[in-house]
């Protein structure tokens, strides 16, 4: 199923970046240039043949290739690769003004990329993956191996989180999610805990159950430990919605559709889970998923509902559709008051508003601590990773008000994602350094965008790996 990388040329045919102002000076190419088959714009493919008579995929990577150009001409390479069900290659990589090591990395990433296919339950016409690429350099780079491995095992993180969020909830629900969890990562020496309902019930996370009670599917708490977490670990917490219909508040039928998607969260603190212990990273982590599906049913909680959470406060329900919010205030609090994480990272698919606001291009951000997000944003940065920061300011904090409860669960249309944002820090037990992700935009894509699939991308697994190897 996985992709192997190897160094020196194996089987297959070669693959070729070109760049377009390379063209019609280049012996091979030459004439496709003068003949205006190929421009060698940015990931555009042509087979040829060399001097030697071998025939060549050359793909291109524009003018002046950046490494994300890399990266998605790599992409392009093996998808043009799968259509005509090859099943491995070479990819010659040539030098650059870039970081020769940086461009090697990314032509593999790319090729990672390029490799993911959902279709587990297509029965006819699967595509076929490519199993195996040699990797043809020019220099030799010290460590080059374990470097790959780690990005495979990185990637491997991204993949989980992608399958996570493709699975239909039909098959994915809560007891499946932490199933999958533990499968994944006590292998990898993650230490897995799954609290049931009555288990939930007695650490007082009535705002959790609240959700989750019109579903026949059984809510679960989980919690994975990774090394020293009674020393000030960081807390990655996930929103696990396997299903949100939308509850009492239901959702149209087009906005439902894709809703499996709605533990988006909760797919990527798995797979950054998975891609921190497979690389034997030198941190302390916990992730917290409090796993739940929001339904209709005689039992549902209902919008005029006035609940209790774990914190202590109490919540009004304006919208049963804000339920993303509530599952969060008890999982923070759960993490916050369990673990003193030294900082929490918290990633949902957790409002519209954000997705209006930036499009499925930028995760969106609100930070208590500006610092913590800076150096967030610098890991985010060197993944390629795009997060832009929404104000964080108090005078936004009016919309959450209730009149009958401790707080609402909708401030209404407005500013929509902060407010949504400002709820979930209100159930931080302590002021620590706390980073909120919306990630409604970017866990699930309705159209691909250049090397990231439609469907679930997986989106900050690389992020938060980057920031835990450099800060843990
Ligand atoms: N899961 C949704 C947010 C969402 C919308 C994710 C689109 C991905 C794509 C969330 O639970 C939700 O329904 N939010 C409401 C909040 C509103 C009722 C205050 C929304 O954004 O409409
Ligand atoms: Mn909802
Ligand atoms: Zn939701």
């Amino acid at each position: 199923d996985n992709m192997k990388f190897s160094l020196g040329k194996s089987e297959g045919i070669k693959v070729k970046f070109v760049c377009s102002n390379e063209g019609e000076s280049c012996g091979c190419i030459g004439d496709a240039f003068k003949n205006k088959l190929f421009k060698g714009t940015v990931g555009e493919t042509f087979v040829g043949k060399n001097k030697h008579d071998d025939l060549v995929l050359y793909v291109g990577v524009g003018e002046e290739p950046t490494i994300e150009d890399y990266k998605f001409a790599s992409y392009s390479a093996i998808k043009y690769l799968i259509s005509k069900e090859f099943e491995n290659a070479n990819i010659c990589i040539h030098e650059s003004n870039l970081d020769y090591r940086e461009m090697v990395l990314a032509a593999v990433e790319g090729a990672i990329h390029g490799n993911y296919i959902f279709d587990k339950f297509k029965t006819t016409k699967k595509d076929i993956e490519i199993n195996e690429i040699g990797l043809i350099l020019k220099q030799e780079l010290d460590n080059i191996e374990t470097d790959i491995d780690e990005l495979v095992n990185k990637m491997d993180g991204v993949i989980t989180a992608r399958n996570l969020v493709n699975e239909p909830s039909m098959y994915l629900y809560p007891e499946t999610l932490a199933k999958i969890a533990k499968e994944t990562l006590e292998p990898l020496g993650v230490k897995v805990t799954v609290y049931d309902k009555a288990q939930i019930e007695e650490f007082g996370m009535t705002a959790f159950l609240s959700v989750g009670r019109g579903s026949a599917k059984e809510p679960k708490l989980i919690v994975m430990e990774y090394n020293d977490v009674s020393d000030n670990p960081i807390a990655l917490v996930g929103k696990g919605l396997t299903y949100d219909s939308g509850g009492y508040s239901l959702k149209p039928s087009d906005g439902m559709k894709t809703m499996q998607s709605d533990m988006g969260g909760s797919a990527s603190v798995i797979g950054a889970m998975q891609a921190i212990a497979s690389n034997k990273l030198n941190a302390n982590v916990v992730g917290i998923v409090a796993a739940c599906e929001n339904m209709v049913s005689g039992d549902s909680y209902k919008p005029g509902d006035l609940i209790y959470s774990m914190s202590g406060k109490t919540i009004e329900i304006d919208n049963a559709d804000a339920e993303g919010r509530v599952t969060l205030a008890d999982a923070v609090y759960f993490a916050t008051d369990k673990y003193s994480p030294a900082k929490i990272v918290d990633l949902a698919t957790l409002t519209g508003a954000c997705v209006v606001a930036l499009g499925e291009v930028y995760t969106g951000a609100i930070t208590n601590d500006p610092l913590f997000l800076s150096n967030f944003l610098d890991s985010a940065k060197n993944e390629d990773e795009c997060v832009w920061e929404l104000p964080n300011d108090e005078k936004y904090k009016e919309l959450n008000k209730s009149t009958v409860a401790d707080i609402k669960n909708s401030g209404g249309r407005l500013g929509g994602a902060i407010t949504a944002g400002q709820f979930v820090g209100e159930f931080l037990k302590n002021d620590i350094p706390w980073i909120h992700l919306d990630i409604a935009g970017t866990a699930f894509l309705g159209k691909s965008q250049k090397y990231l699939p439609a469907g679930g991308t997986g989106v900050m697994v690389k992020t938060l790996y980057n920031y835990v190897k450099n800060n843990g």
